[in-house]
C-alpha cells in the first residue's frame, strides 16, 4: 500500500488547528503524527508533501450540484466528468448531486439514469439526493426503498416552479410523513412559486423583460413565507428533518432561526452567490449580461429593507446556516441563457460554482466574516454529518478517507474565463473575483488529483458513496 506523508502543515478542523503531520496508507488516513515522529518511528513514505506555511483541511464537500440536469428547455452544461474535474481543481473531493424524478416518471428509473450519467465518469467521489417532482403513492414507497437499500437518504421537493418540479402543500406533507417513518431528510426549495408566477406574468405584460426582473418578480418575502410554511408542515409531520436549500433571504433565515430556537430539526444552507452578489451589480448589468446571474432564489437587491448579505454571514457564524453549497447548475450564454433574450422568464435558472466555493468562502475568512475553523465546518465537516457520510468524509482523522486539500494562504487566485476556470461554461459566473489564497494540492482517497497547478486525476476514479441518515437529529 502506497504511503504519503503530508509534513509541516497546520491541520484545521472545526475545533481548532494542530501542528501535526498526516500519514496516508492506501486510500485512508492511518495516523496523525507529532512533528518528528515520522522520522523517530522510521516511516518510509513513497511520497512526501511539504505543507510548511499551509493549511491541511478535509476535502471540500459540495452537497448541492446539478450535473447534466435537464432544466429550462436545455441541460446544465457540466457533465459528471467536466463538473467533477472542476470540483477537484477547487479542492472539492465529494459532490452530492440531485438525481431527478419528474411528475409521471419512476423514481427508480430516475436514480438509475443518474447512476448511468455518473458511473465511470467522475474525478471525485459522488453521492445522490433524489428530486421528487411527482409525489404519489408509488414515489412515496420508492423513497423508503431508496433510504433502506440505495444509500439515498434525502429528497428535494420544490415549492417553486409550478408545472415543472412543484409540489403542493398536501404532497409536501405526505412526503414529510413518509420521511418521518423512514428517517430521511426533506430538502426544500422554499419559494412561493404560485404567487411568483403571477408576478412574473405581470412584469412580462408590462414589457419588463430584462434579467433584473427575475429578481424583482421573486421578492424575498415569498422566500420567507415558503420557508415558514415548510417549517410548519415539517412540525405537523412530527419534526421531520427539514433542510432548506440555497437560502438567499433574511426573512427565510429568521424563520429557520426561530424553528431552531424551538428545538426543531430544521437546517439550512446558503451559497456563495447569495453572500457576494447583488441585483444592482450583477443581474442589472447592461444588455443581457445579467442573464449570467439568473438563479432561483434570485440574487437580492442591496436596497432591500433587509441586509441579506450581512444577515447570511451572521447566520453562518451562529449556525442558523449550517452548510455552504454551490447549487452548481451551469449554463452557457450561447444557446442556453440566450433562450431568455427578450423574456427573463425563459432564461435557464442556475449558475456555475462547484470549482470556487472553497476559494470564495476562504475569502470570507480573510474579510473577517468567518473563522478558519468555521470555513472547514461549513464546507467540509457539517456537509458530511448532515448527509450521513461522517467520519468517512469531512474530517482529517485516522480511518477517514484520505480526501485532503492543502491550502496555501500566501497564494493568490484570480477567477475568470481566462484565469482560473475549469467548468464547462463559456463565461465565469465569478469573473474577476480575487482570492487571497490558493488551492495547492488535492488528494482524493490517497490519490493526488491536483499538484503544481496540474490536474493528475482520472475519469472513473470517483466512486459512489452510499449515505446514512442525517447525523444531527434530536
Ligand atoms: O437556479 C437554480 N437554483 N437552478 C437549479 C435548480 C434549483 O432550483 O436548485
Ligand atoms: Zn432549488
Ligand atoms: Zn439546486
Amino acid at each position: 500500500m502506497a504511503k504519503i506523508l503530508i509534513k509541516n502543515g497546520t491541520v484545521v478542523s472545526p475545533t481548532g488547528r494542530h501542528e501535526v503531520d498526516v500519514l496516508i496508507e492506501g486510500e485512508t488516513i492511518s495516523a496523525l503524527l507529532q512533528r518528528g515522529q515520522a522520522e523517530a518511528i522510521g516511516v518510509s513514505a513513497d511520497k512526501v508533501i511539504d505543507a510548511k506555511g499551509k493549511y491541511v483541511v478535509p476535502g471540500g464537500i459540495d452537497v448541492h450540484t446539478h450535473m447534466e440536469l435537464p432544466f429550462g428547455g436545455t441541460s446544465a452544461s457540466d457533465t459528471f466528468e467536466t463538473g467533477t474535474i472542476a470540483a477537484a481543481w477547487g479542492g472539492v473531493t465529494t459532490i452530492v448531486d440531485m438525481a431527478l424524478q419528474r411528475y409521471g416518471e419512476n423514481v427508480h428509473e430516475g436514480l438509475a439514469e443518474w447512476h448511468r450519467k455518473a458511473g465511470g465518469n467522475c474525478a471525485v467521489d459522488y453521492a445522490f439526493h433524489q428530486i421528487i417532482g411527482g409525489v404519489d403513492e408509488q414515489s412515496l414507497k420508492d423513497m423508503t426503498y431508496l433510504v433502506d437499500h440505495e444509500g439515498v437518504t434525502s429528497f428535494k421537493l420544490f415549492m417553486a416552479y409550478p408545472g415543472v418540479f412543484y409540489s403542493d402543500d398536501g404532497q409536501i406533507l405526505r412526503a414529510m410523513q413518509t420521511a418521518s417513518e423512514n428517517g430521511a431528510t426533506i430538502m426544500m426549495h422554499a419559494e412561493n412559486g404560485i404567487a411568483i408566477d403571477v408576478l412574473v406574468q405581470q412584469h412580462i405584460a408590462r414589457g419588463e423583460t430584462d434579467p433584473k426582473y427575475h429578481s424583482i418578480s421573486r421578492p424575498s418575502l415569498l422566500e420567507g413565507e415558503a420557508t415558514n410554511r415548510a417549517i410548519v408542515l415539517s412540525k405537523v409531520a412530527g419534526n421531520v428533518p427539514l433542510y432548506i436549500v440555497h437560502m438567499s433571504a433574511s426573512e427565510a433565515l429568521e424563520a429557520v432561526a426561530e424553528a431552531r430556537n424551538d428545538g426543531m430539526n430544521v437546517f439550512a444552507e446558503t451559497c456563495p452567490q447569495y453572500l457576494y452578489m447583488t441585483l444592482e451589480d450583477h443581474l442589472a448589468q447592461p444588455g443581457f449580461e445579467g442573464a449570467k446571474y439568473v438563479c432561483s432564489p434570485p440574487i437580492r437587491s442591496k436596497h432591500d429593507t433587509h441586509a441579506h448579505h450581512s444577515d447570511l454571514w451572521k447566520g453562518l457564524r451562529m449556525n442558523e446556516l449550517a452548510v455552504i453549497s454551490t447549487d452548481h447548475c451551469p449554463f452557457c450564454m450561447k444557446d442556453q441563457k440566450e433562450l431568455g433574450l427578450g423574456n427573463f422568464a425563459k432564461i435557464p435558472n442556475g449558475m456555475g460554482g462547484v470549482e470556487h466555493r472553497m476559494e470564495l468562502i476562504y475569502q470570507g475568512v480573510v474579510q473577517g466574516h468567518l473563522s478558519l475553523e468555521r470555513w472547514v465546518e461549513t464546507c467540509c465537516t457539517t456537509p458530511a454529518r448532515m448527509f450521513g457520510m461522517y467520519p468517512q468524509k469531512g474530517i482529517i482523522a485516522p480511518g477517514a478517507d484520505a480526501d485532503i486539500l492543502v491550502w496555501d494562504p500566501n497564494g493568490k487566485t484570480t477567477i475568470g474565463i481566462n484565469d482560473k476556470h475549469h467548468m464547462n461554461m463559456d463565461h465565469s459566473s465569478w469573473e474577476g473575483f480575487k482570492i487571497d489564497g490558493k488551492v495547492d494540492t488535492v488528494l482524493s482517497r490517497g490519490t493526488v488529483l491536483v499538484e503544481n497547478d496540474t490536474y493528475l486525476g482520472r475519469k472513473g476514479h470517483g466512486k459512489f458513496i452510499k449515505r446514512g441518515l442525517c447525523q444531527y437529529l434530536n
